[in-house]
């Protein structure tokens, strides 16, 4: 059965002190829920929130990885060099990788396989731009994304990949697809995932969404029956807020 997922996506906030104060108020915070939480600080703060969070079930994860094993890629960090310091989930594919680092389904079809092949698990990203949306695109974008850098793989794969839908007109704006959107969406991604690798893989698959998901609307988004989870990006720097969502299942 899939499982619930909230994870944190800090992207390029908090430095080793300001890790170190977040994850102390993430300590005071409880949960009531059964979702499995993540939080994805920067690369030079991995150690320190592993350090940090011992003995709390929150695992730390990571924002993006380079393809190759080693070698002449300055400034990227493998999958290896990731796993070395504990990491065993790394999200791939999110739209700002995509939109300011050019990274492109291929690549992400690179990315995902060195993943893989490093057996660690895989949020990937995927979703539409506005203009799609209004020319009622969204779907056959989000169909492409997901073809493009997936499925080359095989069905048993999917057990080591958690889909993360996050229109990127909804990201960092305030403004959050309605939760009919969301299931919208989600139910066509499981009926694109059922086509190629039967109902059973596209149930187990769990598939976040992602877009100013906060306290007061996570709940509603969540109830939606093919919404599995959330990818937090603002609201997932202040502890409260952030265990608002994780209790919002
Ligand atoms: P916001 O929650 O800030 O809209 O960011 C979403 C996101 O990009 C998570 O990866």
């Amino acid at each position: 059965m899939r499982k619930h997922i909230v994870a944190g996506n800090w992207k390029m906030n908090n430095d080793l002190v300001q890790t170190q104060s977040l994850i102390t108020e993430l300590k005071k915070q409880s949960q009531t829920s059964d979702a499995e939480v993540m939080i994805a600080p920067t690369f030079t703060n991995l150690s320190a929130a592993f350090e940090a969070l011992k003995g709390l079930e929150i695992e730390v994860i990571a924002q993006n990885m380079h393809f190759a094993e080693s070698g002449a890629y300055t400034g990227e960090v493998s999958a290896e060099m990731l796993k070395s310091v504990g990491v065993q989930t790394v999200i791939l594919g999110h739209s700002e990788r995509r939109a300011y680092f050019n990274e492109t389904d291929e690549l992400l079809a690179k990315k995902v396989d060195a993943a893989l092949a490093n057996k660690m698990r895989v949020i990937f990203c995927f979703g539409e731009e506005l203009a799609d949306r209004k020319s009622d695109k969204h779907e056959s974008i989000v169909e492409n994304q997901i073809k493009k850098a997936l499925f080359h793989l095989k069905a048993s794969a999917f057990e080591q990949i958690v889909l993360a839908y996050e229109p990127v007109w909804a990201i960092g704006t305030g403004e959050t697809a309605s939760p009919e959107q969301a299931q919208d969406m989600h139910a066509f991604i499981r009926e694109t995932l059922a086509k190629k690798y039967g109902q059973e893989t596209a149930n187990s698959v769990s598939i976040l969404y992602g877009g100013s998901v906060k306290p007061g609307n996570a709940k509603e988004i969540f109830s939606k029956p093919d919404v599995d989870g959330g990818l937090i990006g603002g609201a997932a720097l202040k502890a409260e807020d952030f265990y608002a969502i994780v209790n919002a299942f």
